[in-house]
């Protein structure tokens, strides 16, 4: 199964990519997690990306291109993976098109969460991550098992990118860039919109039932 999660910054696309790859499986593939752990190691795609992500603009789409082409050579994605943050523009969405061609498979579904802006800031502005095993949680809406600590123990962090001011310019980057991907798919027959607005087991459910039709 090859699947996309397409949705505005802080719809929940992580969280139930990570509930969805283990209940069936299937590796998580999240761009923005790949270019925080380059930012950490300090790499050449972590340099370059730098900038754009602090500044809530999206990374140039060669970089991320790149980046991609050589995830989906690993082995663990030979038969399957959710695609989670990309591809997030047209030219993207036609290089991972292309991709696929060439190894003669095809996406199987991309699956669209939406959310009112008003909530998205919400979850955005109170979530808290760790950055060593990535699990997310949120202040109030998924509080950790210890004030400020992760399961695994880590501290947990949260992102320079979601500060109030940057939020506003992701939306407005997402808008743009990113929403015409939702027509583009639609014509292809992939898409599949889901409410997110309501608690993670429910959004967990309506992701489940979408799967069984
Ligand atoms: P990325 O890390 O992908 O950020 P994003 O798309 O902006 O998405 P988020 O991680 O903010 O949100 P999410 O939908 O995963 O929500 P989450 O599950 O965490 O990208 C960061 C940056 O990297 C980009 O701005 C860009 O610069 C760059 N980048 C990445 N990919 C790129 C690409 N393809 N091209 C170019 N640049 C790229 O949930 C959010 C919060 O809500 C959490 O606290 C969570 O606990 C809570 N929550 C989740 N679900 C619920 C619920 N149902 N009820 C209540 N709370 C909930």
């Amino acid at each position: 199964m090859k699947v996309v999660f397409l949705g505005p910054p802080g719809v929940g696309k992580g969280t139930q990519a990570a509930r969805f790859s283990e209940r069936h499986h299937l590796p998580h593939i999240a761009t923005g997690d790949l270019l925080r752990k380059a930012l950490a190691e300090k790499t050449e795609v972590g340099l370059k990306a730098r900038s754009f992500i602090e500044a809530g603009h999206l990374v140039p789409d060669d970089v991320i291109i790149q980046l991609m082409i050589d995830r989906l050579e690993a082995p663990d994605a030979a038969s399957g993976y959710i695609l989670d943050g990309f591809p997030r523009t047209i030219a993207q969405a036609k290089a991972l098109t292309r991709v696929l061609e060439e190894k003669g498979v095809q996406l199987d579904r991309v699956v669209y969460f939406s959310l009112d802006d008003a909530i998205l800031k919400e979850r955005i502005v109170g979530r808290r991550s760790c950055p060593s095993c990535h699990t997310i949680y949120h202040v109030i809406y998924r509080r950790p098992p210890h004030e400020g600590l992760c399961a695994c123990g880590n501290e947990l962090i949260q992102r320079k990118d979601d500060t109030e001011e940057t939020v506003a310019k992701r939306l407005i980057v997402y808008r743009e860039e990113t929403e015409p991907l939702i027509a583009y798919y639609k014509t292809q027959g992939l898409l599949t919109q889901i409410d997110a607005g309501g608690t993670l087991d429910e959004v967990a459910e309506s992701l489940e039932r979408t799967f069984q039709n």
